[in-house]
């Protein structure tokens, strides 16, 4: 058989990378979606992948053109896209009275216009073949807010409310969509924090350490099982603790 094809948006990043690579191990053919790479980045991921079943696709998740590119060159060399994991993100923090229009549309666009436009490439195909799983990576920060981060904070949590609805709307065709909402991860994003803010939230993590990107590469995997079918319109926090709620 086959094996099921995979795409990871934001493929090179922190947690999209490992994602693919534990996708990878579970058997998928794993394409890493995300914007064109220069020739080191590029060597340095594939050193990464080594006798995994990962291919890089250039594609950038603002542009719907190249969503729509993208998706189909993946088609006509591997085969629809049965796993969709929206894990693209990026950050523009500032307080709001000091935030531009900029840094709200950009953060907007990648994070949440993004979702929109690569679910509505790939559910229909999902519904027809009558199998899907769609992961959206969300958030703490979209259940709690963060401060300077009005931007990401409505991204985060706009992606709840369409994993929720889409939820409903394809699960009677074997697609299920959820989202995992990491906390601090020790990724380029999280390096980029000022020190002391950094300090402050590990502070008030139970788990007392920073997560890695293998515990919510883990997550994804598990939502992406073929048996986990009853498994839809949940949101998975996987944060060390820090925020825990019912
Ligand atoms: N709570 C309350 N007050 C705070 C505060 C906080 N957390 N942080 C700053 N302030 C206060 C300051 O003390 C200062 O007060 P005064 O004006 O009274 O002196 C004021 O707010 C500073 O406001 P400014 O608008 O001037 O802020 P700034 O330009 O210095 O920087 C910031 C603000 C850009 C938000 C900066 O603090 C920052 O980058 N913070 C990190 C935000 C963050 O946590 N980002 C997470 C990135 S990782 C991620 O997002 C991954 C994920 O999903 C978890």
């Amino acid at each position: 058989m086959s094996p099921r094809i995979a795409l990871v948006t934001g493929g090179t990043g922190g947690i999209g990378r490992e994602t693919c690579r534990q996708l990878a191990r579970a058997g998928l053919r794993v394409v890493a979606g995300d914007l064109p790479a220069d020739a080191a980045r590029l060597a340095d991921f594939q050193e990464t992948m080594v006798g995994l079943d990962v291919i890089f696709q250039p594609l950038d998740v603002a542009d719907p053109t190249s969503c729509a590119a993208a998706l189909a060159a993946i088609e006509r060399s591997h085969g629809p896209v049965d796993v969709l994991v929206n894990a693209a993100g990026i950050t523009r923090d500032a307080t709001l009275r000091k935030m531009s229009r900029e840094q709200w549309d950009d953060v907007l666009s990648v994070n949440l216009d993004s979702v929109f436009t690569l679910c509505k490439l790939v559910v229909d195909g999902m519904c027809e073949r009558g199998f899907g799983r769609i992961v959206n990576i969300s958030s703490v920060n979209g259940q709690t807010g963060q401060f300077g981060q009005t931007n990401y904070a409505a991204a985060k949590a706009g992606m709840h409310g369409f994993t929720m609805a889409l939820a409903r709307e394809v699960a009677r065709k074997g697609v299920t969509v959820n989202s995992v909402s990491p906390g601090y991860i020790r990724t380029a994003m999280t390096e980029a924090m000022p020190e002391d803010v950094k300090q402050q939230v590990l502070a008030m993590v139970p788990a007392g350490r920073i997560g890695e990107p293998a515990d919510i590469a883990r997550a994804v995997v598990f939502l992406c099982d073929g048996q986990a079918g009853y498994l839809t319109g949940v949101n998975l926090p996987v944060n060390g603790g820090l925020f825990i709620s019912f």
